[in-house]
């Protein structure tokens, strides 16, 4: 079997122009609610990743025919969903069975949605909870995937979540769309907001106020096209690397610049990074931008409370960030992380750990004091491509050379990572051993 790892050789600065691949939420959402759609939608730029290919597959299987004009274009034929022939299977789409357990719970069928055993271990009670309150039929093993789902009839709910997490916000809207009667969340924080601008803009009546969307149900969703905009999520990769390596210069387009999901340039903003945004446009609802980022020198910051889910996905890169500013660094309210695809406080301090940095891991954060030097050294992804893909920039600002194992996993949300980097200057290419 062959095993496929990253080979970082640090010391070359970044330059040029380039973009991203398409936005993992909204590349899931676009197949998801094009299915329900009673048309045709056509997608652009959507992003041809380990996680997104495992909700179209089972879109697939749900009977909608959905054809594919090379990797990133899609025309979704939408309509009625099917009773599937077997388990559906996410794969390690954690996005993917929240948001599908929300439609699924709606159809007069049954179903199973399952994945692999990373998605197995991650916990599904948060949407368990408030699908049932709605009436839903759905029963998971202790609280986890397999998730069992039996037809039901469904009534609107008003619903606090516990925690700030766009995929039950979602999960419950989507119901909404199912039930009897009108569907209110109201979430703690900003979390991100696609489900709530791509339903509006397929004719569904959702009304947003402050922290509050309500919606109701009864009209079919229009199909649409979307073109999808570059995943500010994979950007953060490259921005950090531009402003940790000293004379790099890079320009991102077309990036999605939702403010949902751009904390991050906020807190580098503070920390003293040179990063200048100019919007472009609009994409399937998110304003997109550019992005040119300039190596800076960083201070030290205290990150907490609301922007924490503003930058859900981007504490693995952040902790790399902050290895290299000035000061004392200080995380808090970031607990999620510890559900995600890892528990990925615990995992990049350890890994981190083993390239020399002193991290000290905090219940819901982390402290650290920074400016530190990193060595090379082999560290591992841990199936976990965030995790994967922060430890490829550790890498670069290390003294040696540093493998990273586990490169496959990148390709969940960002196909291309090291060609992208490599073409940006960095010396970073994935090869393979044979093992076993
Ligand atoms: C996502 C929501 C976030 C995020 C994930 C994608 C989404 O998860 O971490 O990568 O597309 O709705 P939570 O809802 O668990 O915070």
């Amino acid at each position: 079997m062959a095993v496929d790892y990253f080979a970082i050789r640090p010391g070359m600065a970044l330059h040029g122009e380039t973009r991203v691949p398409g936005d993992k939420s909204i590349s899931h959402r676009s197949v998801m609610f094009g299915a329900l759609a009673d048309g045709v939608t056509h997608i652009r730029d959507w992003l041809p990743a380990g996680d997104t290919e495992a909700s179209l597959a089972t879109i697939r299987a749900l009977g909608v025919e959905v054809e594919r004009h090379g990797p990133t274009e899609l025309t979704v034929h939408g309509g009625a969903l099917k009773q599937p022939s077997g388990p559906l299977d996410l794969v390690n789409a954690g996005t993917g069975i929240r948001l599908l357990a929300g439609i699924m719970v709606g159809q007069p069928f049954p179903s199973v949605l399952d994945g692999s055993e990373q998605l197995r271990r991650r916990p599904m009670k948060r949407i368990i909870e408030p699908l049932t309150q709605m009436g839903a039929n759905i029963h998971g093993e202790n609280d986890r995937a397999p998730l069992t789902i039996e037809s039901a009839h469904l009534h609107g709910i008003r619903y606090e979540l516990p925690v700030a997490s766009a995929q039950v916000k979602s999960a419950v809207l989507l119901a909404g769309l199912f039930a009897e009667g009108e569907t209110v969340v109201v979430e703690p924080g900003p979390g991100r907001d696609h489900t709530e601008l791509m339903l509006k803009a397929m004719g569904v009546d959702l009304a947003v106020d402050g922290s509050t969307v309500t919606l109701r149900p009864g009209q079919p969703l229009r199909p649409m096209d979307f073109t999808v905009p570059g995943d500010f999520s994979s950007a953060a990769f490259l921005i950090v690397a531009a402003l940790l390596i000293p004379g790099s210069d890079i320009t991102l387009t077309n990036i999605s610049i939702n403010p949902t999901r751009t904390g991050l340039l906020d807190v580098l903003r503070e920390m003293g990074a040179d990063i200048a945004v100019e919007e472009t446009g609009l994409q399937a609802g998110d304003p997109v931008g550019t992005i040119r980022v300039r190596h800076s020198a960083l201070r030290a910051v205290d990150v907490g409370g609301e922007v924490v889910v503003r930058m859900i996905d981007e504490f693995p890169i952040f902790m790399v960030a902050a290895l290299a500013a000035e000061g004392t660094t200080t995380v808090r309210d970031a607990g999620e992380l510890r559900v995600k695809e890892t528990d990925r406080l615990a995992v990049m301090t350890a890994e981190l750990t083993k390239l020399g940095a002193q991290i000290e891991e905090q219940a819901d954060g982390f402290m650290l004091v920074g400016p530190q030097t990193l060595h090379g050294a082999p560290v591992d992804g841990h199936d976990d491509h965030r995790i994967a893909m922060s430890l490829v920039v550790a890498g670069l600002c290390a003294d040696g050379d540093t493998v990273v194992n586990d490169a496959r996993c990148a390709s969940d949300s960002f196909p291309g990572y090291a060609e992208t980097l490599a073409k940006l200057g960095a010396d970073v290419a994935v090869r393979a051993v044979e093992v076993g």
